[in-house]
Protein backbone atom coordinates (compact mmCIF):
# COMPACT_ATOMS: atom_id res chain seq x y z
CA UNK A 1 0.00 0.00 0.00
CA UNK A 2 3.15 2.39 1.56
CA UNK A 3 4.52 2.06 -2.03
CA UNK A 4 1.25 2.26 -4.26
CA UNK A 5 0.67 5.82 -2.36
CA UNK A 6 4.25 7.55 -3.01
CA UNK A 7 3.50 6.18 -6.83
CA UNK A 8 0.43 7.71 -6.38
CA UNK A 9 1.76 10.97 -5.37
CA UNK A 10 4.41 11.11 -7.79
CA UNK A 11 2.10 10.77 -10.42
CA UNK A 12 0.17 13.35 -8.93
CA UNK A 13 3.03 16.24 -8.74
CA UNK A 14 3.81 14.49 -12.67
CA UNK A 15 0.51 16.02 -13.27
CA UNK A 16 0.50 18.95 -11.74
CA UNK A 17 2.01 20.65 -15.23
CA UNK A 18 0.37 18.29 -17.60
CA UNK A 19 -3.53 18.25 -16.45
CA UNK A 20 -4.37 16.60 -19.91
CA UNK A 21 -3.35 13.21 -18.15
CA UNK A 22 -6.28 11.37 -16.70
CA UNK A 23 -6.10 11.57 -13.11
CA UNK A 24 -5.36 7.76 -11.06
CA UNK A 25 -8.86 7.49 -9.88
CA UNK A 26 -7.33 6.07 -6.37
CA UNK A 27 -6.31 9.78 -5.83
CA UNK A 28 -9.39 10.40 -5.00
CA UNK A 29 -9.81 7.36 -2.78
CA UNK A 30 -6.73 8.60 -0.93
CA UNK A 31 -7.44 12.47 -0.84
CA UNK A 32 -11.03 12.37 0.04
CA UNK A 33 -11.29 15.24 -2.72
CA UNK A 34 -13.42 14.86 -5.67
CA UNK A 35 -12.05 14.36 -9.51
CA UNK A 36 -13.07 18.26 -10.05
CA UNK A 37 -11.40 19.29 -6.51
CA UNK A 38 -7.97 17.38 -7.80
CA UNK A 39 -8.47 19.36 -11.00
CA UNK A 40 -8.85 22.88 -9.77
CA UNK A 41 -5.95 22.14 -7.24
CA UNK A 42 -3.54 21.02 -10.68
CA UNK A 43 -4.95 24.36 -12.24
CA UNK A 44 -4.10 26.72 -9.36
CA UNK A 45 -0.53 25.07 -9.37
CA UNK A 46 -0.01 25.46 -12.72
CA UNK A 47 -0.80 29.29 -12.38
CA UNK A 48 0.82 29.90 -9.24
CA UNK A 49 -1.39 32.03 -6.72
CA UNK A 50 1.42 32.67 -4.32
CA UNK A 51 1.76 36.17 -4.99
CA UNK A 52 -1.02 37.94 -3.18
CA UNK A 53 -0.06 40.58 -0.98
CA UNK A 54 -1.52 41.30 2.38
CA UNK A 55 -4.40 44.18 2.49
CA UNK A 56 -3.51 47.07 5.00
CA UNK A 57 -4.79 47.16 8.19
CA UNK A 58 -7.14 49.83 9.43
CA UNK A 59 -4.17 50.59 12.42
CA UNK A 60 -1.56 52.70 11.53
CA UNK A 61 0.85 50.68 13.68
CA UNK A 62 0.38 47.77 11.90
CA UNK A 63 3.40 46.19 10.05
CA UNK A 64 2.52 45.34 6.38
CA UNK A 65 6.14 46.09 5.08
CA UNK A 66 7.49 42.46 5.45
CA UNK A 67 7.23 39.67 3.73
CA UNK A 68 4.34 37.67 5.54
CA UNK A 69 4.32 33.67 5.41
CA UNK A 70 0.99 32.55 4.62
CA UNK A 71 -1.08 29.21 4.12
CA UNK A 72 1.11 27.99 0.72
CA UNK A 73 -0.23 25.61 -2.21
CA UNK A 74 0.00 22.41 -0.42
CA UNK A 75 2.02 19.65 -1.98
CA UNK A 76 0.62 16.55 -2.90
CA UNK A 77 1.76 15.02 0.18
CA UNK A 78 0.52 17.72 2.23
CA UNK A 79 -2.78 17.53 0.58
CA UNK A 80 -3.32 13.53 1.50
CA UNK A 81 -1.54 14.43 4.80
CA UNK A 82 -4.63 16.60 5.61
CA UNK A 83 -6.90 14.36 4.35
CA UNK A 84 -5.54 11.55 6.31
CA UNK A 85 -6.61 10.78 10.32
CA UNK A 86 -3.71 10.54 12.63
CA UNK A 87 -4.09 7.12 14.21
CA UNK A 88 -2.75 5.27 16.98
CA UNK A 89 -0.62 2.27 17.19
CA UNK A 90 0.61 0.91 20.81
CA UNK A 91 2.74 4.23 22.35
CA UNK A 92 2.73 6.01 19.34
CA UNK A 93 0.39 8.23 16.89
CA UNK A 94 0.80 7.48 13.15
CA UNK A 95 -0.06 9.74 10.17
CA UNK A 96 -0.35 8.17 6.72
CA UNK A 97 1.74 5.03 8.01
CA UNK A 98 4.96 7.62 9.82
CA UNK A 99 4.97 8.72 13.11
CA UNK A 100 3.01 11.71 13.79
CA UNK A 101 3.64 13.47 16.88
CA UNK A 102 1.19 15.99 18.70
CA UNK A 103 2.92 19.52 19.68
CA UNK A 104 1.56 23.00 19.89
CA UNK A 105 0.01 25.25 21.81
CA UNK A 106 -3.88 25.65 23.51
CA UNK A 107 -5.68 28.20 22.41
CA UNK A 108 -8.98 27.98 24.40
CA UNK A 109 -10.84 31.32 22.74
CA UNK A 110 -11.32 30.14 19.03
CA UNK A 111 -15.15 29.37 19.62
CA UNK A 112 -16.11 31.69 22.22
CA UNK A 113 -13.71 34.63 23.76
CA UNK A 114 -14.22 36.46 27.06
CA UNK A 115 -11.19 38.96 26.36
CA UNK A 116 -12.35 41.10 24.43
CA UNK A 117 -15.21 43.60 24.31
CA UNK A 118 -18.55 42.41 24.42
CA UNK A 119 -17.58 39.77 26.45
CA UNK A 120 -17.82 37.17 25.79
CA UNK A 121 -17.99 36.90 21.90
CA UNK A 122 -17.00 35.06 18.90
CA UNK A 123 -13.12 35.68 18.03
CA UNK A 124 -12.97 37.86 14.36
CA UNK A 125 -11.79 35.84 11.43
CA UNK A 126 -9.04 38.07 11.36
CA UNK A 127 -7.61 36.76 14.94
CA UNK A 128 -8.20 32.99 13.75
CA UNK A 129 -6.34 32.99 10.75
CA UNK A 130 -3.41 35.28 12.68
CA UNK A 131 -3.05 32.44 15.48
CA UNK A 132 -2.70 29.72 13.02
CA UNK A 133 -0.52 31.32 11.39
CA UNK A 134 1.48 31.49 14.74
CA UNK A 135 1.19 27.67 15.59
CA UNK A 136 2.63 27.26 11.84
CA UNK A 137 5.58 29.42 12.16
CA UNK A 138 6.19 27.90 15.42
CA UNK A 139 6.08 24.67 13.46
CA UNK A 140 3.53 22.86 15.49
CA UNK A 141 1.74 20.01 14.43
CA UNK A 142 -1.51 20.66 16.42
CA UNK A 143 -3.92 22.44 18.40
CA UNK A 144 -5.99 22.35 21.40
CA UNK A 145 -8.56 24.07 21.36
CA UNK A 146 -11.44 23.95 24.53
CA UNK A 147 -14.34 26.14 23.07
CA UNK A 148 -14.99 23.98 19.83
CA UNK A 149 -16.05 21.54 21.97
CA UNK A 150 -17.19 22.90 25.34
CA UNK A 151 -19.87 25.41 24.99
CA UNK A 152 -23.30 25.70 26.60
CA UNK A 153 -25.42 27.71 29.03
CA UNK A 154 -25.02 31.17 27.70
CA UNK A 155 -26.96 33.11 24.73
CA UNK A 156 -23.99 32.41 22.50
CA UNK A 157 -23.44 28.76 22.87
CA UNK A 158 -24.33 25.57 20.97
CA UNK A 159 -26.30 24.91 23.78
CA UNK A 160 -27.40 27.75 25.32
CA UNK A 161 -30.35 25.65 27.51
CA UNK A 162 -31.08 22.19 27.76
CA UNK A 163 -31.88 20.84 24.59
CA UNK A 164 -32.02 23.93 22.59
CA UNK A 165 -29.39 24.12 19.94
CA UNK A 166 -28.00 27.33 18.26
CA UNK A 167 -26.79 27.26 14.90
CA UNK A 168 -24.91 30.75 14.97
CA UNK A 169 -22.77 29.05 17.53
CA UNK A 170 -21.11 27.23 14.72
CA UNK A 171 -19.74 30.00 12.30
CA UNK A 172 -16.67 30.38 14.75
CA UNK A 173 -16.42 26.84 15.50
CA UNK A 174 -16.58 25.80 11.52
CA UNK A 175 -14.00 28.61 10.37
CA UNK A 176 -11.57 27.66 12.90
CA UNK A 177 -11.91 24.18 11.64
CA UNK A 178 -10.96 25.54 8.07
CA UNK A 179 -8.64 27.16 9.12
CA UNK A 180 -6.37 24.63 10.73
CA UNK A 181 -7.23 22.35 7.56
CA UNK A 182 -5.69 25.57 5.62
CA UNK A 183 -2.59 25.43 7.42
CA UNK A 184 -2.78 21.07 8.08
CA UNK A 185 -2.83 21.49 11.68
CA UNK A 186 -4.93 19.02 13.63
CA UNK A 187 -7.32 19.65 16.32
CA UNK A 188 -7.90 18.17 19.60
CA UNK A 189 -11.27 19.46 21.30
CA UNK A 190 -12.49 18.75 25.38
CA UNK A 191 -15.76 18.66 25.00
CA UNK A 192 -16.74 19.54 29.44
CA UNK A 193 -14.81 21.77 31.48
CA UNK A 194 -14.22 21.21 34.75
CA UNK A 195 -15.01 24.47 36.16
CA UNK A 196 -17.45 26.86 35.73
CA UNK A 197 -16.53 29.88 33.39
CA UNK A 198 -18.18 31.60 30.62
CA UNK A 199 -18.29 29.06 28.23
CA UNK A 200 -20.07 25.79 30.18
CA UNK A 201 -18.92 23.35 31.35
CA UNK A 202 -20.54 19.86 33.60
CA UNK A 203 -22.21 22.95 36.28
CA UNK A 204 -24.18 23.85 33.68
CA UNK A 205 -25.86 20.74 32.81
CA UNK A 206 -25.77 20.01 36.80
CA UNK A 207 -27.41 23.51 36.60
CA UNK A 208 -30.40 22.18 34.12
CA UNK A 209 -31.09 19.57 36.17
CA UNK A 210 -32.26 21.60 39.00
CA UNK A 211 -29.54 20.69 41.49
CA UNK A 212 -28.24 23.98 43.40
CA UNK A 213 -24.91 25.11 43.60
CA UNK A 214 -23.12 28.68 43.76
CA UNK A 215 -20.31 29.73 42.52
CA UNK A 216 -17.45 30.24 39.76
CA UNK A 217 -14.62 28.71 38.15
CA UNK A 218 -13.38 26.00 40.25
CA UNK A 219 -14.60 27.97 43.57
CA UNK A 220 -17.84 26.03 43.85
CA UNK A 221 -20.49 25.34 47.14
CA UNK A 222 -21.38 22.69 48.06
CA UNK A 223 -18.16 20.96 47.15
CA UNK A 224 -18.98 18.02 45.98
CA UNK A 225 -21.82 18.91 43.67
CA UNK A 226 -19.69 18.29 40.25
CA UNK A 227 -20.43 14.39 41.07
CA UNK A 228 -23.56 14.81 39.72
CA UNK A 229 -22.32 15.13 36.65
CA UNK A 230 -21.31 11.27 36.79
CA UNK A 231 -23.65 9.55 38.72
CA UNK A 232 -27.38 11.09 37.53
CA UNK A 233 -28.38 9.11 34.56
CA UNK A 234 -30.08 12.22 33.21
CA UNK A 235 -27.19 14.68 33.54
CA UNK A 236 -25.34 11.66 31.77
CA UNK A 237 -28.10 11.70 29.03
CA UNK A 238 -28.28 15.41 28.29
CA UNK A 239 -24.59 15.27 28.17
CA UNK A 240 -24.80 12.49 25.85
CA UNK A 241 -27.14 14.42 23.94
CA UNK A 242 -25.07 17.22 23.27
CA UNK A 243 -21.72 15.29 21.96
CA UNK A 244 -24.01 13.24 19.52
CA UNK A 245 -25.30 16.96 18.56
CA UNK A 246 -21.98 18.25 18.42
CA UNK A 247 -20.38 15.58 16.47
CA UNK A 248 -22.79 14.94 13.91
CA UNK A 249 -22.77 18.89 13.10
CA UNK A 250 -21.57 19.30 9.63
CA UNK A 251 -18.91 22.41 8.97
CA UNK A 252 -20.79 25.20 6.79
CA UNK A 253 -17.04 25.69 5.00
CA UNK A 254 -16.07 22.31 5.06
CA UNK A 255 -19.69 20.73 4.28
CA UNK A 256 -17.52 17.57 6.38
CA UNK A 257 -19.31 16.77 9.41
CA UNK A 258 -17.42 16.96 12.42
CA UNK A 259 -16.93 13.62 13.18
CA UNK A 260 -15.48 12.77 9.94
CA UNK A 261 -13.58 15.37 9.68
CA UNK A 262 -9.47 14.29 9.87
CA UNK A 263 -8.30 17.64 10.82
CA UNK A 264 -9.87 17.00 14.13
CA UNK A 265 -7.22 14.13 15.45
CA UNK A 266 -9.69 13.12 18.56
CA UNK A 267 -12.09 14.26 21.28
CA UNK A 268 -11.41 14.86 24.87
CA UNK A 269 -13.76 13.67 27.79
CA UNK A 270 -13.49 17.21 29.18
CA UNK A 271 -10.76 19.41 30.77
CA UNK A 272 -9.12 18.91 33.50
CA UNK A 273 -11.70 16.34 35.10
CA UNK A 274 -11.38 15.13 38.78
CA UNK A 275 -13.56 13.07 40.20
CA UNK A 276 -15.60 15.01 42.82
CA UNK A 277 -13.11 17.39 44.25
CA UNK A 278 -10.47 19.43 42.54
CA UNK A 279 -7.60 16.70 42.12
CA UNK A 280 -8.99 14.09 43.85
CA UNK A 281 -8.98 11.29 40.74
CA UNK A 282 -9.93 10.30 37.69
CA UNK A 283 -13.52 10.81 36.47
CA UNK A 284 -14.87 7.76 37.40
CA UNK A 285 -14.19 5.46 35.12
CA UNK A 286 -17.16 3.76 34.00
CA UNK A 287 -18.64 7.25 32.98
CA UNK A 288 -15.48 7.36 30.48
CA UNK A 289 -15.35 4.37 29.62
CA UNK A 290 -19.48 5.41 28.37
CA UNK A 291 -18.68 8.80 26.86
CA UNK A 292 -15.72 7.07 24.91
CA UNK A 293 -18.23 4.56 23.56
CA UNK A 294 -20.26 6.86 22.33
CA UNK A 295 -17.52 9.57 20.63
CA UNK A 296 -16.14 6.26 19.11
CA UNK A 297 -19.89 5.12 17.69
CA UNK A 298 -19.94 8.44 16.30
CA UNK A 299 -16.59 9.16 14.96
CA UNK A 300 -14.62 5.62 14.43
CA UNK A 301 -12.05 7.57 12.77
CA UNK A 302 -11.36 9.77 16.00
CA UNK A 303 -8.89 8.84 19.25
CA UNK A 304 -10.70 9.31 22.12
CA UNK A 305 -8.59 10.83 25.01
CA UNK A 306 -9.39 10.62 28.94
CA UNK A 307 -9.79 13.92 30.39
CA UNK A 308 -9.03 13.11 33.99
CA UNK A 309 -6.45 15.79 35.13
CA UNK A 310 -3.45 13.03 35.95
CA UNK A 311 -2.95 9.25 35.84
CA UNK A 312 -3.80 7.60 38.54
CA UNK A 313 -3.28 3.87 38.90
CA UNK A 314 -5.15 1.37 41.02
CA UNK A 315 -8.23 3.21 40.19
CA UNK A 316 -9.31 1.30 37.13
CA UNK A 317 -8.64 4.39 35.10
CA UNK A 318 -6.04 2.80 32.88
CA UNK A 319 -8.17 -0.31 32.17
CA UNK A 320 -10.45 1.58 29.99
CA UNK A 321 -9.62 -0.21 26.42
CA UNK A 322 -11.63 2.55 24.95
CA UNK A 323 -8.94 5.47 25.77
CA UNK A 324 -6.45 6.19 22.85
CA UNK A 325 -4.69 8.93 25.06
CA UNK A 326 -4.40 9.53 29.14
CA UNK A 327 -2.83 13.24 29.54
CA UNK A 328 -1.54 15.34 32.62
CA UNK A 329 -1.12 18.68 32.76
CA UNK A 330 1.79 20.84 34.53
CA UNK A 331 1.98 23.69 36.56
CA UNK A 332 4.92 24.18 36.59
CA UNK A 333 6.97 21.51 34.66
CA UNK A 334 7.65 18.61 36.50
CA UNK A 335 9.68 15.60 35.33
CA UNK A 336 9.11 13.51 37.68
CA UNK A 337 5.42 13.51 37.34
CA UNK A 338 5.80 13.56 33.73
CA UNK A 339 8.45 10.24 33.78
CA UNK A 340 5.84 8.50 36.22
CA UNK A 341 2.86 8.99 34.32
CA UNK A 342 4.78 8.18 31.10
CA UNK A 343 5.50 4.71 32.80
CA UNK A 344 2.41 3.94 34.00
CA UNK A 345 0.62 4.77 30.37
CA UNK A 346 3.60 3.08 28.38
CA UNK A 347 3.06 0.04 30.66
CA UNK A 348 -0.73 -0.51 29.29
CA UNK A 349 0.51 0.19 25.39
CA UNK A 350 -1.53 4.02 25.29
CA UNK A 351 -0.34 6.94 23.79
CA UNK A 352 0.98 9.83 26.81
CA UNK A 353 -0.14 13.75 25.75
CA UNK A 354 1.13 16.62 28.28
CA UNK A 355 -2.03 18.36 27.44
CA UNK A 356 -1.00 21.80 29.00
CA UNK A 357 1.85 23.11 30.68
CA UNK A 358 3.75 26.25 32.08
CA UNK A 359 6.10 27.18 29.31
CA UNK A 360 6.86 30.61 31.52
CA UNK A 361 9.22 28.60 34.26
CA UNK A 362 8.89 30.97 36.71
CA UNK A 363 6.76 28.97 39.37
CA UNK A 364 9.37 26.74 40.56
CA UNK A 365 9.49 23.49 39.29
CA UNK A 366 12.02 22.20 36.29
CA UNK A 367 13.33 23.68 33.63
CA UNK A 368 11.16 23.78 30.59
CA UNK A 369 13.80 22.81 27.70
CA UNK A 370 14.39 19.69 30.03
CA UNK A 371 11.17 18.76 30.22
CA UNK A 372 10.46 19.18 27.00
CA UNK A 373 13.55 17.02 26.31
CA UNK A 374 12.26 14.30 27.99
CA UNK A 375 8.78 14.29 26.02
CA UNK A 376 11.15 14.50 22.85
CA UNK A 377 12.87 11.49 23.71
CA UNK A 378 9.80 9.13 24.29
CA UNK A 379 8.58 6.69 21.84
CA UNK A 380 5.25 9.19 20.68
CA UNK A 381 4.35 11.41 23.65
CA UNK A 382 3.38 14.87 22.80
CA UNK A 383 2.29 18.35 24.45
CA UNK A 384 1.15 21.45 24.16
CA UNK A 385 1.62 24.59 26.45
CA UNK A 386 -0.62 26.60 27.91
CA UNK A 387 -1.57 29.52 25.99
CA UNK A 388 -1.71 31.27 22.94
CA UNK A 389 -2.65 34.88 21.79
CA UNK A 390 -2.93 37.12 19.03
CA UNK A 391 -3.51 40.31 18.00
CA UNK A 392 -6.93 42.05 18.51
CA UNK A 393 -8.90 42.46 15.17
CA UNK A 394 -7.57 45.78 14.02
CA UNK A 395 -3.92 44.05 14.60
CA UNK A 396 -3.34 47.06 16.86
CA UNK A 397 -2.96 45.77 20.58
CA UNK A 398 -2.55 42.00 22.04
CA UNK A 399 -5.77 40.75 23.35
CA UNK A 400 -4.12 40.50 27.07
CA UNK A 401 -5.30 37.42 29.35
CA UNK A 402 -4.16 37.85 32.90
CA UNK A 403 -3.55 33.78 34.18
CA UNK A 404 0.23 34.85 33.70
CA UNK A 405 0.93 31.99 30.99
CA UNK A 406 -0.27 33.95 27.53
CA UNK A 407 2.40 33.75 24.96
CA UNK A 408 2.58 36.24 22.30
CA UNK A 409 4.96 35.42 19.47
CA UNK A 410 7.86 37.53 19.07
CA UNK A 411 5.96 40.42 21.24
CA UNK A 412 9.14 41.23 22.81
CA UNK A 413 12.41 39.67 23.88
CA UNK A 414 11.32 37.45 26.79
CA UNK A 415 8.84 35.60 24.08
CA UNK A 416 11.29 35.65 21.41
CA UNK A 417 13.87 34.06 24.57
CA UNK A 418 11.14 31.70 25.65
CA UNK A 419 9.73 31.25 22.39
CA UNK A 420 12.83 29.98 20.97
CA UNK A 421 12.70 26.70 23.75
CA UNK A 422 8.93 25.92 22.00
CA UNK A 423 10.43 26.47 18.56
CA UNK A 424 13.62 24.49 19.02
CA UNK A 425 11.61 21.68 20.65
CA UNK A 426 8.54 21.31 17.93
CA UNK A 427 11.32 21.32 15.31
CA UNK A 428 13.17 18.63 16.90
CA UNK A 429 9.62 16.65 17.51
CA UNK A 430 8.40 16.77 14.18
CA UNK A 431 11.78 16.11 12.38
CA UNK A 432 11.69 20.27 10.82
CA UNK A 433 14.10 22.64 10.40
CA UNK A 434 14.34 25.99 12.30
CA UNK A 435 14.44 28.50 10.16
CA UNK A 436 17.50 31.06 10.68
CA UNK A 437 15.16 33.79 11.09
CA UNK A 438 11.69 33.29 12.53
CA UNK A 439 9.19 34.47 9.92
CA UNK A 440 6.83 37.31 11.17
CA UNK A 441 2.82 36.56 10.87
CA UNK A 442 1.13 38.47 9.04
CA UNK A 443 -1.71 40.66 10.70
CA UNK A 444 -3.86 41.22 8.98
CA UNK A 445 -2.78 38.20 7.07
CA UNK A 446 -2.14 38.10 3.59
CA UNK A 447 -4.65 36.75 1.10
CA UNK A 448 -5.48 32.90 0.45
CA UNK A 449 -4.50 31.64 -2.75
CA UNK A 450 -8.34 30.75 -3.59
CA UNK A 451 -7.69 27.27 -4.54
CA UNK A 452 -7.05 26.44 -0.92
CA UNK A 453 -10.82 27.46 -0.41
CA UNK A 454 -13.50 24.98 -0.05
CA UNK A 455 -15.89 24.52 -3.16
CA UNK A 456 -18.47 27.11 -2.93
CA UNK A 457 -16.95 28.70 -0.40
CA UNK A 458 -17.63 32.61 -0.33
CA UNK A 459 -14.33 34.45 -0.77
CA UNK A 460 -16.48 37.95 0.41
CA UNK A 461 -16.24 35.89 4.31
CA UNK A 462 -12.52 36.25 4.10
CA UNK A 463 -12.27 39.99 2.97
CA UNK A 464 -11.96 41.10 6.67
CA UNK A 465 -8.96 39.22 6.46
C1 LIG B 1 8.39 45.71 10.42
O1 LIG B 1 8.98 44.40 10.53
C2 LIG B 1 10.29 44.31 10.02
C3 LIG B 1 10.73 42.85 10.10
O2 LIG B 1 10.55 42.36 11.39
C4 LIG B 1 11.20 45.24 10.82
O3 LIG B 1 12.49 45.17 10.29
C5 LIG B 1 10.67 46.67 10.74
O4 LIG B 1 11.46 47.49 11.56
C6 LIG B 1 9.22 46.71 11.20
N1 LIG B 1 8.67 48.05 11.01
C7 LIG B 1 8.02 48.68 11.98
C8 LIG B 1 7.49 50.04 11.62
O5 LIG B 1 7.86 48.20 13.08
C1 LIG C 1 -24.23 11.88 43.51
O1 LIG C 1 -23.26 12.72 44.14
C2 LIG C 1 -23.81 13.57 45.14
C3 LIG C 1 -22.71 14.51 45.63
O2 LIG C 1 -21.62 13.81 46.14
C4 LIG C 1 -24.40 12.73 46.27
O3 LIG C 1 -24.93 13.57 47.26
C5 LIG C 1 -25.48 11.83 45.68
O4 LIG C 1 -25.98 10.98 46.67
C6 LIG C 1 -24.91 11.00 44.54
N1 LIG C 1 -25.99 10.29 43.89
C7 LIG C 1 -25.89 9.00 43.61
C8 LIG C 1 -27.05 8.40 42.90
O5 LIG C 1 -24.89 8.33 43.90
C1 LIG D 1 6.62 16.78 41.23
O1 LIG D 1 5.68 15.76 41.37
C2 LIG D 1 5.89 14.92 42.48
C3 LIG D 1 4.81 13.85 42.44
O2 LIG D 1 4.95 13.08 41.29
C4 LIG D 1 5.81 15.70 43.76
O3 LIG D 1 6.11 14.87 44.84
C5 LIG D 1 6.80 16.86 43.70
O4 LIG D 1 6.61 17.69 44.83
C6 LIG D 1 6.58 17.69 42.45
N1 LIG D 1 7.57 18.72 42.34
C7 LIG D 1 7.26 20.01 42.10
C8 LIG D 1 8.41 20.94 41.98
O5 LIG D 1 6.10 20.38 42.00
Amino acid sequence: MRAQFTRLLLSLTVVCFAKALVLPSELSEITGLSEAQLRRFLDSRATSATTSSPPQSTCAEANTTVVFPKPTLPTAYDLAKRNAFVKRDGTKLTLLGKDFRIVGGNIYWLGLDENVIPDPSYPSKRRVVEVFGIVSAMRGTAVRGHTLGISVGNPLSVEPSLGVFNDAAYESIDFAILVARLYGIKLLIPLVDNYNWYHGGRYQFIGWHGIPFEGTGSNITPPDVGAYFYNTTAIVDSFKRYITQHLTHVNRYTGIALKDDPTILGWESGNELAAVLFGDGPAPPAWTKEIGELVKSLAPNHLFLDGSYGIYPGTGQLENTVVDIFSDHFYPANITKLNAGLAQVNAVNRNYLAGEFDWVGQSGGDDVADFLDVIKETKGAGDFFWSIFGHDDQCCQYVEHDDGFSFYYQRSSFYTTRGDVLINHATQISGAQVPEILPEVACPAAQFPKSLLPPGFDPTLLSLI
